[in-house]
């Protein structure tokens, strides 16, 4: 809790000094897609799936194949709860939907299902795209692929894997993402890993967003470790989730923007 509170104020300063973004690449970004204030009409598709899972009596068993939790002290849990504790908050969904629109993403990698709240907001901004996402919770896997399907959402295809697996298992030697969101197994020395193996799937104008990059000493450790890697150029530090971009047109950077 320390690290996270001292980790806010550090950002809160970092964001306000280094304020004057000389990048026009990520001033756009910034202004026209993190800070963009419009209220989408699809918003609304957000809000009623979202409200499709809060209504959900259902309890499942979570086989957890990530860093624990917590708050939960059981492993059967409650729809309701996994929605309030584990998934995207409405206005994370909503900035995901806007960095899929913005980028006008084709393909999308989430690794971390949950009960599907991002992967809906991605799949609407893009109804074209096609979006994998990966799950190893079977029970979790199962309501997510259920609940897109039955609100109407075709372009997503759901993995019930771990995240090891699917790396190891799937042949996608071919496959580069435009979009990979990394929101599950908050373990420092598992981000590196996941971040070493998704390497090869980008390109020059891929983004590679990570999700509770203050979650732990740990996973900040492992976020700085991937600003400074060889192959990432910008990095934009929103606190709440941290972009990476591998554009060789852009100088090596770090970026904070308070949203
Ligand atoms: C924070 S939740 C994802 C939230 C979701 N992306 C959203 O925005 O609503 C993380 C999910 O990743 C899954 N997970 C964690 N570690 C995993 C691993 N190593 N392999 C597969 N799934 C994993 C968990 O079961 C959990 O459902």
């Amino acid at each position: 809790m320390f690290h996270f509170i001292f980790s806010y104020f550090a950002h809160l300063l970092k964001s306000f000094h280094l304020h004057g973004i000389h990048s026009p690449f990520v001033f756009q970004l910034e202004k026209k897609c993190l800070k963009d204030s419009t209220t989408y009409t699809d918003y609304l598709k957000l809000s009623q799936y979202r409200n499709s899972v809060n209504a959900s009596n259902k309890t499942l068993h979570i086989e957890d194949h990530g860093a624990g939790s917590r708050v939960f002290k059981t492993n059967d849990r409650k729809v309701k709860d996994i929605l309030r504790h584990n998934c995207s908050t409405q206005k994370d969904a909503q900035m995901l939907y806007r960095i899929c629109n913005y980028l006008k993403v084709n393909t999308v990698l989430e690794l971390g299902t949950s009960l599907g709240i991002a992967t809906h907001a991605m799949a609407t901004a893009r109804p074209d795209a096609i979006i994998t996402t990966v799950e190893g919770s079977p029970e979790v896997y199962e309501y997510a692929a259920t609940a897109l399907v039955d609100n109407g959402i075709e372009n997503v295809n759901c993995i019930a894997s771990t995240f090891k697996e699917f790396f190891d298992e799937y042949d996608f030697n071919e496959v580069t993402y435009d979009l990979i969101y990394i929101d599950g197994h908050h373990d420092g020395t598992a981000t590196l890993n996941y971040f070493e193996a998704i390497l090869d799937k980008v390109h020059n104008d891929s983004v590679v967003v990570f999700d509770d990059i203050y979650w732990s000493t740990d996973m900040t450790a492992a976020w700085n470790k991937i600003c400074a890697h060889s192959k990432v150029t910008a990095s934009v530090d929103c606190f709440d989730i941290g972009m990476v971009f591998f554009r060789k047109e852009q100088l090596p950077e770090r970026f904070y923007i308070k949203l």
